[in-house]
Order: C-alpha cells, then sequence, then structure tokens
C-alpha cells in the first residue's frame, strides 16, 4: 500500500482505535504453543493482525510525546512515516478472510516487509537523537524523557519482531536444517555455555583484528538443581547472543586498553549458575572498571559519549565500540523476559556485568509497554528542584572572610555533636 493513499487522519484514526487496546503480553509456553506440532496458522494469523496494530499503535502515541524538536528531526519523521505505513499494511488485513490460504500467505510477506523495512530502526532513532544532541544540547529533563521512551521504544521493538519472526519462522513450511528442534527462535532447550561460547570467539575475533590481541576466558558452571548436568534453559539464542556479544565486546575492549604495556593480558572470567528461581551469568574483567558516578550514565542514551559511527550498516570493520547503545539494548534483552542486567564496577580495578534470565519458561513472560495515564505523567514531569543537598562545588574558596552566618550556623552544629 501506499503511504500517500492513506490520508493523514484515517492513521490517526487507527492509531487511535489500536491504542486504546493494551498489548496482551505472551508467555514462553504460549509462543511454543503457536508453533508445537499442531500449531495453527489461521489462530497466530488471528492474533497478529489484532496485537501487532495494538503494539506499534501504542507505542507511536508515545512518540507524539517526544519533544517537538526531536519529533522534526528528519530521522525521526522516516520513523514515524515506517511505523504509519506498517499500522496500515496490517489494518488492511482485519476484513479479510482466515480460512483464505493466499490471505496467510499474504499475511507472510506483509510481516517480512515491516520487517525488513524496520530494520534500521535503532540507528536512524539513534541518528536523531544525535541530531536533536548537536542543535540543542542535553539537560536532564529531556535525557529523562528520552531514556524513558527509548527503553519503551525499543523494547516495543524487540516484541513485535518476536512475534512476526515466530510467526514467518513457523509457518513458512520449513524446518531450520541447523537447528531442527528450534519453535521459530526459541530453543527449548538453549545450551548457555554454548552461546558464551560462541559470542566470546565472534567478539575475540574482533577484538584481534582490532588490538592485534585479546584475552582469554575462564569459564565455571554451576548447576545446583543437577550438579555435572548442562545448564540448559528455555530461551531464545539470538537474544542470549547478543547481550553476550555485547559485555564481551566491552569487556576485552578495557582489558586490552587498561593492560596495554603489560606482556599478557587478565583473561575474563564467566560464571553461569542455574538455581531454582534465576539463571545467572556473570562476566568479570579486570579492565580498570568505572566510578560509581558515571555507572548510570553508560544505560543512557543521551549521555552515550562513543562517537557516531561513520556507517549506518553492519560493516565488517566494526570497531569494539559504536553507537554506545550495546549496554542499555542488551538490558531490555534481559528485561524482555523478565530478567535484568546490571553492571558492578570497582574503579581501578575492573568490572562485573551480571544478567539475569528467569530459569523458568513459566516465569519467562513478555514485558510490554502500555501506553496509559502512568505513562503520560513521565513526559510531563518537569525539572523539580533536588530534594537532597548538593555538595559546594567551590568549597576551597570559603576563606575567613566570606563565610556567612549560615556556615558558622553550620559549624556550631558540627562542634555541638563533637
Ligand atoms: N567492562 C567495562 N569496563 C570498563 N568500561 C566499560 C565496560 N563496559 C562498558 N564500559 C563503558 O561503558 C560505555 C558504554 O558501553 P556500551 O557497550 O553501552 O557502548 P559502547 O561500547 O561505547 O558502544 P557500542 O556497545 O554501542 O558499540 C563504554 O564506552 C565504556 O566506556
Ligand atoms: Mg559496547
Amino acid at each position: 500500500m501506499n503511504l500517500f493513499m492513506c490520508s493523514f487522519s484515517g492513521i490517526l484514526k487507527q492509531v487511535e482505535r489500536f491504542s486504546k487496546f493494551s498489548p496482551f503480553p505472551l508467555s514462553m509456553k504460549q509462543f511454543i504453543d503457536f508453533g508445537s506440532t499442531n500449531a495453527c496458522e489461521k489462530t497466530s494469523f488471528v492474533f497478529l493482525r489484532q496485537e501487532l496494530p495494538v503494539r506499534l499503535a501504542n507505542i507511536m502515541k508515545e512518540i507524539d510525546y517526544l519533544p517537538d524538536k526531536l519529533l522534526s528531526t528528519p530521522s525521526v519523521k522516516l520513523l514515524n512515516s515506517w511505523y504509519s505505513r506498517s499500522l496500515m499494511e496490517l489494518v488492511d488485513f482485519l476484513e479479510k478472510d482466515p480460512d483464505d490460504k493466499d490471505v496467510l500467505k499474504n499475511f507472510t510477506k506483509t510481516l517480512v516487509n515491516i520487517r525488513n523495512r524496520h530494520n534500521n530502526v535503532v540507528p536512524t532513532m539513534a541518528q536523531g537523537v544525535l541530531e536533536y544532541k548537536d542543535a540543542f544540547g542535553v539537560d536532564p529533563v529531556t535525557n529523562q524523557n528520552v531514556q524513558y521512551f527509548l527503553d519503551r521504544f525499543y523494547m516495543s521493538r524487540i516484541s513485535t519482531r518476536m512475534l512476526m519472526n515466530q510467526h514467518t519462522l513457523i509457518f513458512d513450511g520449513s524446518v531450520n536444517p541447523a537447528h531442527p528442534k528450534h519453535i521459530g527462535s526459541i530453543d527449548p532447550s538453549c545450551d548457555v555455555v554454548e552461546v558464551v561460547k560462541d559470542a566470546f570467539e565472534t567478539s575475540k575475533m574482533l577484538c584481534e583484528q582490532y588490538y592485534l590481541t585479546s584475552p582469554d576466558m575462564e569459564i565455571t558452571e554451576v548447576n545446583s538443581k543437577n550438579p555435572d548436568q548442562p545448564l540448559h534453559i528455555v530461551y531464545v539464542p539470538s537474544h542470549l547472543y547478543h547481550m553476550l556479544f555485547e559485555l564481551f565486546k566491552n569487556a576485552m575492549r578495557a582489558t586490552v586498553e587498561t593492560h596495554e604495556t603489560s606482556p599478557t593480558l587478565p583473561p575474563i572470567k564467566v560464571r553461569v549458575s542455574l538455581g531454582s528461581e534465576d539463571l545467572t551469568i556473570k562476566m568479570s574483567d579486570k579492565g580498570g572498571g568505572v566510578p560509581l558516578r558515571k555507572i548510570e550514565r553508560l544505560f543512557s542514551y543521551m549521555y552515550s559519549t562513543a562517537p557516531s559511527p561513520v556507517h549506518m550498516d553492519n560493516s565488517r570493520n566494526a570497531p569494539l565500540a559504536g553507537f554506545g547503545y550495546g549496554l542499555p539494548i542488551s538490558r531490555l534483552y534481559a528485561k524482555y523476559f523478565q530478567g535484568d542486567l546490571q553492571l558492578y564496577s570497582m574503579e581501578g580495578y575492573g568490572t562485573s556485568a551480571v544478567i539475569y534470565l528467569k530459569a523458568l519458561s513459566s516465569e519467562s513472560v513478555e514485558r510490554l509497554p502500555v501506553f496509559n495515564k502512568s505513562a503520560l505523567r513521565h513526559y510531563q514531569t518537569s525539572m523539580e528542584a533536588d530534594d537532597w543537598c548538593m555538595p559546594s562545588k567551590d568549597p576551597k574558596k570559603l576563606g575567613k572572610n566570606e563565610m556567612t552566618n549560615r556556615h558558622f550556623g553550620e559549624i556550631d552544629f558540627w562542634l555541638f555533636f563533637k
């Protein structure tokens, strides 16, 4: 469908219509049921033709609340046009007959087109944020709003891609020859240590290309449920790989750059532990660490310090640092199925990154943003005065004659407690 054929008011009407519904989070079990041997393409079609527009419309409502200056950047305008077009293409299927084989075929084709159209959403949005930052700088309120929005926007994208991938992979009529047991993108018996090793090897190759050296890895497994048994969970291996690859790149870069002059590099230590509730992966490096003050910023989209990559595509010589989105996006992948990703650092020594995943598939349920009054409130917050005292920026300037009554008051106060 040509976007110019849909009127602006037609698009708005559909956004209003579908954003009134809340997204319906699926559990890992439901994802697997959709792809089980008696999987029904018709059921999946009927679910997705409603659910995908709901998820798109919910996030499109939030896009509208971004600062005008960000909305009017060419990148965000382009993104908006992709979302509008995809929404309208999906809405087209609402009146179609689910029993018609051609309809089902066309639907799969449309999903593939939509997925391809949205391939560059992350770098395009990042470009928009950079354009905004270059023109208007960053203030804490905008940073907070953009952070809140982007976490939800990218999470929504992870979820819609997951839905589209499952449908197209399961119903394209073929079995993945490399992984016949996979259900779409889900591995019902995902060997976590295998994925750790894969991500390590790829990152190591990249590190050697760039720095001509790379640290080794030491891996320890703890299976508290079945000692000596491999660590398996129901998970999406590509998501796990993404997180681990990002963490390895960071750990390797920090290790190599901190030990530039040493003859040997300290290894990266990985510990994987399976408990009754969590599957935890801890990756520790001796890459010099990060001061506590900066940790939160490492997850910020706006305060990212990385220079913008020259190429928007995944060029072969990709360096170990790009947009600065490695950590925030990896944390979203972890949170998507109710896990988390946290960073603990000791400045002067090293960093441990910890990925928490749900050990039980019954607890792996999608975490999805919903547009409602609470979400709206986040975009309407204004700068409030800090309710904690800020340390003086220039304490040494307090010469005898510059002391005010207030300072004498403070000194009396401390003497009183001596
Ligand atoms: N293990 C670590 N040790 C020291 N610093 C780290 C570590 N992990 C991350 N950092 C710091 O956090 C910053 C942000 O990391 P992040 O992975 O989000 O972005 P990036 O590596 O700069 O770029 P990208 O991952 O998008 O290619 C890094 O630039 C680096 O300064
Ligand atoms: Mg990184």
